[in-house]
């Protein structure tokens, strides 16, 4: 079951990272689907594909070196970036990210890119997020403060175990299914101790979904 899917995301981690071509600035997302997507891109590298790359992670950056991807500075626009996600809001293409610690640098290269490529299996697509934890990155100063905030918000957090690239920690916060992501995220970073969140709105350019015999690809209605 593991293999595939293993193979399934494989399929559509070739698919996203097949919209590289060379002379490109790409950004490069972290997990276990993103980590996919690094070796086929390496692959591509060895075959003589010229890009350079801003990692969204430590981890990301150190697996960039040992498959000698090329590593740039994130000081522009990029051209394109390649992340996986936790939760995809199949109509709108909204997105939970995260669970794997990373989102603040993620939101930033999400952000500074022009095209902005998710890759996932079927099993992320939701019809509403919530149905897993948002994770909230806040400064470690106040953080139970911080926590209470976000429990005044409709929201039960719990600190992970975990530091971030930042040097911030992270609540995953249970918010149910969430009705109106906007609203939440204007009232999460009203919040002075949050750094960021993993509700990534409009966004999303297009999400290259692995399903059992090929890929689909779900684009934004931009
Ligand atoms: C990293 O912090 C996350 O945003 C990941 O993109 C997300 O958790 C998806 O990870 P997997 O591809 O490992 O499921």
């Amino acid at each position: 079951m593991a293999d595939e899917t293993n193979g399934v995301k494989q399929r559509a981690a070739e698919s996203a990272v097949s919209q590289i071509t060379s002379g490109m600035i790409v950004g490069l997302g972290s997990g276990s689907t993103a980590e996919l997507v690094l070796i086929e891109l390496a692959r591509r590298v060895r075959a003589g594909l010229h890009i350079s790359a801003v990692p969204t992670s430590e981890r990301t950056a150190a697996r960039c070196r040992e498959l000698e991807i090329p590593l740039a500075e994130l000081n522009g626009a990029l051209d394109l970036a390649i992340d996986g996600a936790d939760e995809v809001e199949r109509d709108r293409l909204n997105l939970i990210k995260g669970r794997g610690g990373a989102l603040l640098r993620e939101k930033i290269v999400a952000q500074a890119c022009k095209r902005y490529l998710i890759v996932v299996d079927q099993t992320k697509l939701v019809d509403r997020l919530g149905a897993g934890r948002v994770p909230v990155e806040v400064v470690p100063f106040g953080w139970q403060s911080t926590a209470r905030q976000i429990q005044e918000l409709g929201g039960i957090p719990a600190r992970r175990d975990f530091v971030t690239d930042n040097g911030n920690y992270i609540l995953d916060c249970s918010f149910g299914p969430i009705g109106d992501p906007q609203g939440l995220s204007t009232d999460l970073h009203n919040i002075a101790g949050v750094a960021e969140h993993g509700l990534f709105l409009g966004l999303t350019t297009e999400v290259h979904v692995g399903v059992r015999d090929g890929v689909e690809v779900l684009k934004a209605n931009i």
